[in-house]
């Protein structure tokens, strides 16, 4: 029988602690100590929301590590964009021995190859944010997903313009036509939350009986800067005749604000993103960002990490994670405007 390295007990010096191919160990210690390794790989470790969800897990093991009395260490690398460079890094936390490996896979198309590595050495994987295809999860059961669901952040995106839309319509329907003309700021492509994200908004105007035409949509890979140049360039072609701003994420959205004070445009269309990152709650206090959906990185952060030290250390992970559905973990959304916000504030 396979004995986990958790179980072994480790000198572990801090001398040994490598920092390896821009990978960061967040404990060392000079004692003799229990010791469960998690290997870490981010897609891009300067994303906004990656990040903040990177935070919320090392918090989370920093408390479990107090509670529970034993050492975590916490293996992190940056795969910058690069699958191959993420492939190897999967490699390394293999062989130094990781008792399980949480991966933001760079390209979600390409996990089998992570998962057949995993598998041969027998480490689970936890996959987050960046959904495998179905396919790749049914390859293995010690295969996971945390994530939340493109769909339902959508629909409440486009909830918040409805709302916004019948409260005000002269405000909102600039050009009183009764229909919204859009522009789309999408993710990346072959991401699941740009597809669908962007699909289930459209659909529940459809739903909620609102007409909405399309005047362009662009790819700006969840960043402010590209946001920002797609944006210039759409108000220079539709000038007034765009009402409402679509964007995968808050970030996006953010370079669309950027655009609109940049250019001194003070009249500007609805601008609703998603994530309800701390820059774009400011941006709703300030009333330049209209609304945005809050995406849990926090419960995501400690679902990822509360998973992944049950199967380290054999716990059950039904009762790690209550909400663990099959190998999916999924966290709800919440539609947040400058009302809903200020609610929240004045009861906490
Ligand atoms: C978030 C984006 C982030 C992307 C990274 C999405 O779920 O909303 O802000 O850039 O994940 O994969």
């Amino acid at each position: 029988m396979k004995i986990k390295p958790y179980k072994r007990f480790y000198a572990v010096l801090l001398a040994v602690l490598l920092c390896l191919g821009g990978c960061r160990t967040s404990q060392a210690t000079t004692q003799t100590v229990q010791q469960v390794k998690i290997g870490l790989t981010l897609y891009q470790q300067d994303d906004t929301f990656i990040s903040s969800l990177q935070g919320y897990l090392e918090s989370a093991a920093k408390a479990r590590e107090a509670q529970d009395n034993i050492k975590i260490s916490l293996n992190i690398c940056d795969a910058n964009g690069n699958q191959s460079i993420q492939n190897d890094q999967v490699e390394r936390f293999i062989s130094q021995g990781c008792d399980v490996i949480c991966v933001n896979e760079v390209d979600r198309t390409a996990a089998s190859v992570i998962i057949d590595k995993a598998k041969a050495a027998d480490i689970p994987i936890v996959f987050f944010n960046r959904e495998p295809v179905e396919e790749d999860m049914q390859r293995w059961k010690q295969v996971y997903y945390v994530g939340s669901r493109p769909r339902e952040a959508g629909i409440l995106q486009a909830d918040i313009v409805a709302e916004l839309y019948r409260k005000n319509p002269e405000l909102v329907d600039r050009n009183q036509d009764g229909r919204l003309q859009y522009v789309m700021l999408e993710g990346e492509p072959g991401h699941q939350d740009a597809a669908v994200r962007t699909e289930y908004a459209i659909k529940e105007l459809g739903w909620q009986g609102i007409e909405a035409e399309k005047l362009a949509n662009e790819i700006a890979n969840w960043q402010r800067s590209q946001a920002f140049a797609k944006v210039v360039q759409w108000i220079e072609k539709f000038g007034d005749s765009i009402e409402v701003v679509f964007s995968n994420n808050d970030d996006m959205a953010l370079g669309a604000i950027d655009a609109y004070q940049s250019l001194g445009i003070e009249d500007w269309p609805i601008i609703v993103g998603i994530d309800a990152t701390p820059p774009a709650l400011e941006a709703l206090r300030q009333g330049t960002l209209a609304g945005t959906v809050f995406n849990d990185a926090r419960g995501q952060g400690q679902a990822i990490f509360e998973l992944a030290y049950a199967l380290a250390t054999d716990r059950d992970v039904q009762q790690a994670v209550p909400e663990l559905e099959g190998q999916y973990v999924w966290k709800s959304h919440t539609g947040i405007t400058l009302k809903t916000l200020e609610q929240q504030e004045s009861s906490s």
